[in-house]
């Protein structure tokens, strides 16, 4: 893909990884982005930059949804960036309904919402972002890796599903990445503007699947290898 000319859609663009991304789609010449978030006067962390539209946009609200699809009529890459993270895998079952409920069925909704505008303007792409703990669990925040789990499933059947109106489906897998979801946590993190560099790489690419760091491309690899060695290698964090 090219992502000049593209018209883009982030959601948590105020975040760490959505802001690096929109950094980095406008350094690559993007068309025109619509940065979204559920506040949006915390987009005001983003450049002045004529390209970008701030919507307001909370992925779990679906007349929210609806008004943003209205607006954002001629996109062509949906990058579903939104995301939460906070139970324990025995701690509060409140959180980890929130976890499926954004990561999951918050990312469902826009890619069906969103599929049919992508299938009228050529096919176009859709970006999950998902996490390499979505493929093994970490047992110290087992739910969140089984909310990633289920939108990494989401994301082998939307590819199958939307091949037919060529609608590419990206799946990107970062490790611990520095920003605020990962306050507090002690292991070494990538930066979001690395991890942004490495998803558009991946993009220009044409990669179905993205390793965006060193810690997700060691356990991607170590998962096709030793898989049950990953799996308690990952109990130990
Ligand atoms: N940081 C990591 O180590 C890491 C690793 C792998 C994958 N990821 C994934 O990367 C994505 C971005 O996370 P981040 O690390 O950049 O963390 P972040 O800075 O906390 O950003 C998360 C973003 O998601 C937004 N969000 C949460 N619930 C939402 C909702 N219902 N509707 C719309 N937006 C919502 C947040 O908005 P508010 O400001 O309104 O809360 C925020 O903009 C997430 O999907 C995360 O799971 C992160």
């Amino acid at each position: 893909m090219n992502i000049k000319n593209q018209t883009i859609l982030v959601t948590g663009a105020n975040g760490g990884i959505g802001k690096a991304l929109v950094n980095a789609f406008l350094a690559a010449g993007a068309a025109k982005i619509y940065a979204c978030a559920r506040d949006i006067t915390s987009l005001d962390v983003l450049p002045v930059d004529g390209r970008i539209s701030l919507l307001k946009l909370d992925i779990c609200n679906t007349a929210s949804i609806e008004k943003a699809a209205v607006a954002a009529r001629d996109l062509t890459l949906l990058v579903n960036n939104a995301g939460t993270g906070g139970a324990g895998l025995l701690g509060s079952q409140q959180i980890a309904r929130r976890e499926m409920e954004v990561n999951y069925f918050g990312t469902h909704a826009m890619c069906t919402t969103f599929a049919p505008i992508l299938g009228k303007n050529g096919g176009g792409c859709i970006v999950n972002i998902i996490s390499v703990i979505g493929l093994v669990n970490m047992p110290s925040i087992g739910t969140y890796c089984a909310s990633k789990a289920a939108l990494h499933s989401l994301t082998q059947g939307m590819r199958g599903a939307l091949s037919g109106q060529k609608t590419a489906v990206v799946g990107v897998y970062p490790g611990p990445v520095d920003t605020r979801m990962t306050d507090g946590l002690a292991m070494a993190k990538a930066s979001p503007e690395s991890v942004a560099e490495e998803i558009l790489t991946g993009l220009t690419a044409g990669l179905e699947e993205i390793y965006p760091d060193s810690f997700a491309q060691k356990i991607h690899e170590g998962l096709l290898a030793t898989p049950r060695e990953v799996e308690r290698e990952m109990a130990r964090y």
